[in-house]
């Protein structure tokens, strides 16, 4: 069956990583990033092993130039709004830079946004189509070192949630991605303890048997995601109390 799939952020570690997974005859890849010579390398590897790769460099910050792009693609069956950064508090607790607080808000929340509405006319009008969300476990609970980043992924979380709610009875299948920690440059730079590291191959694997089995949420690995999500549930000092004694809180009280 031919398919045509969208993968932002493919110069990344987890979009490159998922761009291999999928390169295969009869599969058209959308492959998207800002950094041409990457671009380049993961569209040799995925023609290598059989895809049809259309490559596009845009910052996707500029949302005119995002959506009109991707409303002159055509018809997409898998869309992966996978593009995303991170800031942090810094070493003496000081507040994230507002140009990155900005830049966050942009890139992991709004740009998802402009793509699920630039993409969705088109699904809606065959009833088909899937559009997958990487949010985070950030998502699940506020760290304390990242305050802005888990509000984008919760962003993230909360919309993909209603999207499949919305969109399930059309026939488009809406899945939201919470990775634990992925070996990645965003991942290297984030401070503290990365327990559970996944490589990008196996989260990429990850993410696409969840995709086919059309789960809601696909998180992962087992043990942090099972932690995370508890961090949700329980009594919220409890568990900023919780990752304080884990070290994934700067702040000694
Ligand atoms: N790694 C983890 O531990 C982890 C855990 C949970 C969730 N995630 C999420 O997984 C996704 C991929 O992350 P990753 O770990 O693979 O990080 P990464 O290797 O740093 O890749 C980030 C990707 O986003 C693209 N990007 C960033 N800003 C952009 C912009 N303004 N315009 C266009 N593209 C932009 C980058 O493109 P260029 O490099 O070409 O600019 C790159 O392809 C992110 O949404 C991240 O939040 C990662």
């Amino acid at each position: 069956m031919k398919q045509r799939i969208l993968i932002t952020g493919a110069t990344g570690a987890i979009g490159a990583a998922l761009a291999r997974e999928y390169a295969a005859p009869g599969v058209t890849l959308f492959l998207h990033g800002r950094n041409a010579q990457r671009l380049e390398e993961v569209a040799a590897d995925c023609q290598a092993k059989g895809s049809l790769v259309v490559t596009t460099q845009l910052d996707v910050r500029d949302f005119t130039a995002l959506r009109a792009w991707l409303e002159a693609l055509g018809p997409l069956d898998l869309v992966i709004v996978n593009a995303g950064i991170n800031t942090n508090i810094g070493p003496n607790g000081e507040p994230e830079p507002w140009d990155e607080v900005e830049a966050l808000l942009d890139v992991n929340l709004k740009a998802a946004m402009v793509i699920v509405q630039a993409v969705l006319p088109a699904m809606r009008a065959r009833g088909h189509g899937q559009i997958a969300l990487i949010s985070s476990l950030a998502g699940y609970f506020g760290l304390p070192v990242t305050p802005t980043y888990c509000a984008t992924k919760a962003g993230l979380k909360a919309y993909g949630e209603a999207l499949r709610g919305w969109l399930a009875p059309e026939g488009i299948r809406v899945n939201v991605v919470m990775p634990g920690y992925v070996k990645s440059p965003m991942c290297d730079d984030m401070p503290g303890p990365k327990p559970f590291l996944w490589s990008p191959e196996r989260a990429a694997k990850r993410i696409r048997r969840g995709l086919e089995r059309n789960q809601a949420r696909i998180s992962f690995p087992f043990p942090l995601n099972w932690g995370t999500w508890w961090l949700a549930v329980l009594p919220a000092d409890l568990s900023l109390w919780i990752l304080r004694w884990l070290g994934l809180s700067r702040h000694a009280n």
